[in-house]
Formats: structure tokens, sequence, C-alpha cells
């Protein structure tokens, strides 16, 4: 059986730091949308066969003589075409304009000046009327290709934005994917509904159905294993899975020991009860707690907990036998190939928890339904799934869980005090209704005692911070800007309440320069 295609547009990327911007614009319409590196566009088109393609912004200059281009077949293959700032140059230049450097160039809100109409306006801008846009550009266009006209004027860019109608062909200097261009979203919408012709249906229900097809058509009668974590992206996979496959689904939960408080009995009741899911709960703690004992450099405890993870993961898959395939929630962000200019390896800040190097050591296949998803999206599919709001809600979670919140040597001793903490915390964010405005919070405890006084007894116990911050990516963050009432409501409820925490601290480092986590 193969899988009908479903109506989907294809953004090629040039590096733009914000092509994801366009494949989520485009979702919002109810399209769908995959991001290609420009120089791997050609194969994607071919396996999508998409009604439409975006070109996106990027770093380099059509000038440079080895920078990067679109495939010169898609402005043969007779569908609608949208390129966006880097994106538009190399389409002009491809078809026969000419673009030249600027000697400064175009940061930041611009208004344009609209000067004809043309389909992406349709119901959205008339003629002789200004509208806020964001421009990001050094090149600019000097010279039209044949067949294309201008159909908006910034002060800074007379091609702001310019159109080939006969072809479907269309060019915008500014970035519409941006919220700073206010009416972006909208210009998009028309790109793929009216101009290509989308319907605009695409719904999680109807993912989830796809989904089904093809876990389905990939599995066969085969088994498979899937490793939770505690967290989102597994939970919602599994479940997916198990729709799809039923009982040939056997999910694993190594419990570590370093989950947060009552989260290990809400996996399992949630798999056991709820869905009545094949669950095995391994009880790792003793094992985890041993391994760390004297351990304190981060990234001695992220491999070691990374590490034995895996073995103990692996032995339970020896022990359900059998498993031809190993079920991961890898997410969008993860997949998408980024395009980089620099060359050279990223520099390694910490070292990620994962099952990488398990499917080919024990010889499995990879099954990843979410691969497609971004994380909200992933939390819809869960909602559709039917998954509890409290689940599906919930702040991301570190693979190595509280050792990377404890500061010095772990012990069980050290995680239950940080549990007792962290609960407070949070449900006192939860009782101010701020929980879905924060990216994550969390408590870290110390491995610094100090000097108190509680009724008439001198204490010397350890230093609790509490961290808060706001964020779209974890790329970068910024703290939660508390009331100071507020902290001190959760200040004095954890010293009053949790034994071995005299002192209470809030963080108020951004990223960069801090990390979300504390190591
Ligand atoms: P940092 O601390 O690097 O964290 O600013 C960025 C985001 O990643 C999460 N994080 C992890 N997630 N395995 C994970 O699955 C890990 O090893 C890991 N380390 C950090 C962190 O909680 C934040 O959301």
């Amino acid at each position: 059986m193969t899988l009908p295609l479903q109506d989907s547009i294809l953004i090629v990327d040039f590096g733009s730091q914000v092509t994801q911007l366009i494949a989520r614009r485009v979702r919002e319409a109810g399209v769908y949308s995959e991001i290609a590196p420009f120089n791997s566009a050609a194969e994607a088109f071919k396996r999508l066969q998409p009604k439409g393609i975006i070109l996106s912004g990027g770093p380099s200059s059509v000038m440079w003589e080895d920078s990067p281009r679109a495939p010169q077949a898609f402005f043969e293959a007779g569908i609608p075409i949208l390129g966006i700032c880097y994106g538009q140059q190399t389409m002009m230049q491809q078809m026969g304009g000419q673009v030249e450097g600027g000697e400064s160039g175009e940061f930041g809100r611009a208004f344009i000046e609209v000067k004809k109409r043309c389909a992406l306006f349709d119901g959205l801008w008339a003629e002789g009327e200004r509208h806020q846009v964001w421009m990001s550009h050094g090149d600019k266009v000097t010279k039209l290709a044949p067949g294309f006209e201008v159909v908006a004027v910034s002060e800074g860019a007379p091609f702001a934005m310019t159109a080939n109608e006969e072809k479907r062909f269309y060019a915008t200097q500014f970035h519409p994917e941006v919220v700073h261009t206010p009416d972006g979203a909208k210009l998009l919408a028309n790109f793929v509904r009216h101009v290509c012709g989308l319907k605009g249906d695409w719904t999680m229900a109807e993912f989830r159905a796809t989904k089904i097809a093809e876990i389905r058509e990939q599995v066969g009668d085969g088994k498979v294993i899937c490793g939770l974590s505690g967290g989102v992206d597994s939970a919602v996979a599994a479940v997916l899975i198990h729709e799809a496959i039923g009982d040939q689904l056997t999910c694993v939960f190594v419990d570590h020991g370093l989950m947060r408080s009552g989260e290990a009995e809400q996996v399992v009741s949630l798999f056991r009860g709820s869905y009545n899911i094949p669950l095995v709960h391994v009880n790792a703690e003793t094992l985890f707690m041993k391994g760390l004992e004297g351990v304190t450099d981060p990234e001695a405890k992220r491999k070691f907990i990374g590490k034995t993870f895996i073995d103990v993961f692996e032995d339970e898959a020896r022990k359900i036998g059998g498993a031809g395939f190993l079920a991961q929630g890898t997410l969008y962000p993860d997949v998408i190939e980024s395009v980089s200019f620099t060359g050279g390896p990223s520099v390694t800040i910490k070292s990620h928890h994962n099952v990488g190097g398990l499917p080919e050591r024990m010889n499995m296949k990879l099954v990843e339904p979410l691969r497609e998803l971004f994380k909200d999206e992933v939390r819809a599919l869960g909602r559709e799934l039917g998954l509890p709001e409290i689940f599906v809600g919930r702040h991301p979670f570190p693979g190595p869980g509280l050792a990377i919140r404890i500061p010095g040597e772990v012990s069980k001793e050290r995680c239950d005090i940080l549990r007792k903490a962290d609960a407070i915390y949070l449900e006192e964010i939860r009782n101010a209704g701020l929980y879905d405005a924060i990216w994550q919070a969390f408590a870290v405890l110390l491995p610094v005692r100090t000097v108190g006084v509680m009724g008439d007894h001198r204490t010397y116990d350890s230093v609790c911070a509490l961290r808060a911050v706001t964020s779209t990516d974890g790329m970068t963050a910024d703290i939660y800007p508390f009331d100071a009432s507020f902290l001190s409501r959760v200040a004095t409820r954890i010293i009053n309440e949790v034994k071995g925490i005299n002192r209470v601290c809030y963080d108020f480092t951004s990223k960069p320069p801090g990390t979300i986590e504390w190591e």
C-alpha cells in the first residue's frame, strides 16, 4: 500500500534564523509544510510533490561566487513560488534580474506603500495604503527579471515587493513570517490558500489518522519498544503508536529516581490504568544513586546517567525479545538539518541525554511519528488523543532529571529534599495562575549551608535557588519577573515545610549568558 501524498508546501532553507517561523505560519494556515536545506531541496521536491514553494531568507549574498541557489528546475515546475529576502534575490537573479550590494541596507521596522493590486493582497491590502513590515537586508534588487512588476515600495527598497502574476511568482524584500510584520501571517495564508489553491484543512485529527496508517504500514506485525521519559513527547508518541498497533507495542519506563514529586506514579497509572498499554516499570533508583556517589562534575553526571539509562533500557528490551522497532518522540526542531555557512562543528555546552546509538547496536529500526511536529503541535496532538491536560501542558524536564539541579554530589536524601521544595514552588505557581505563562520553573538545591534561626534555635542548612524563565524554544530565555510578595510567600513556605532548607534565593540570570538548567 502506498499512502496518498498530502497537499504540502516546500520551504527551501538558505540559513535564515527565522526559517522555522515560515513553516509555523504555513501550518497555522492549515497547510502542511516541510523545510529542506537548499542543497537537498531537489530530493525533497520529488518526495513531497508540493503545490507551492517558499524560498527563505539567509545570511549569504547572491553576489558571492559560491552562495547558495534554488534548483533551477523549480522555476520551470509550473507551481507558485514566494521568495523572501535572500530567496527573493536569488530568484530574481536566477530568472534574469539584477541584485546589487547596498551600502547601508535596511534593518528593522519599515513601511511599504502598496502600488498595485496582486493576488497576495486580496482581501487584505489595497492600492495606496501604507503597512508596517520587518526588513533585514543589505543587498537589494536593482533590475527586475522579465515578467515581474513592482507591487509595493519602501523608502530603502524600490522593489520591496514584486510579482509575476502569470507565473504566480512573488518576491518580498521584507519578512512576512515574523510578528513585526503584523499582516505577514495573512500574506502567507493568501499565498498557500489563495494562490496555491490549498484548502487549509490540515488538522491534528487528519495528522493522527495519516500517522496511524503510516505506523501500521511501517511496522506490519512487528514488535515495537518505546522508552518513556515521563515527558510529553515520548508519552504522545507511545499513545499514538498504541492506537495504531495495539499490544504490539511495549513501553519501558526506566525510573532513575530523579523525577519530580509524584511523576513516576503518574506515568505508571496513566499507561497501565487509563490507556492499558503494556508497560515495564523498572525501578532503577538504587543503581543510579550508587553510581552517582562521589560524582560532582556536571558532564560526568550527565554521561553516567545517559549511559546507565541505555544499559538498563537495552537489558529490558532484550528480555522482552523480538522487537524490531524502537519508538522515539523526536521532534521537528531536532530533525531539521541546519544549514551551516561557517563550517565546523558547534561547541558542546552540555551532553544531552537520549537513546542515540541504541537502534544500531540492537539492529532496530526507528519509529518516530512526531518527526514533523513542533512542541506545541505535539501538545495539540496529545489533547487530540485525550491525554490529560496536566500531562500535556507540562513544562519541559531534562533527561538527567534532578541530578543536574543538585550541584555537587547527588543522593536520595538530597533528591527528596529538592522534590519537596520543587512541589511547593510549582503548587504556588499553579495557584497563582502563572504556570502556562512560564516556559520552565524549578527549584535547585545548592551545596552550600548557611546559618539561620528558627524559633529559639540556630539552624545550619542548605540553600535553595528558584528559577523561572520564559522562552519559545529553550535556546534563549528571560527570567520570569515574579512579584516580591509571591517570592516571599514561596520562600516562607519552603523554609517552614522542608526540613534541610533554611534560605531561598531567586536566580535572575537570562540565557545567554546563563543556561536554563544549572548544570
Ligand atoms: P539549557 O540548560 O541548556 O537547557 O539552557 C535548554 C533546555 O533543554 C533542557 N535540557 C535537556 N533536555 N535532555 C533533555 O531532554 C538533557 O540532557 C537536557 N539538558 C537540558 C532544559 O531543561 C531546557 O528546557
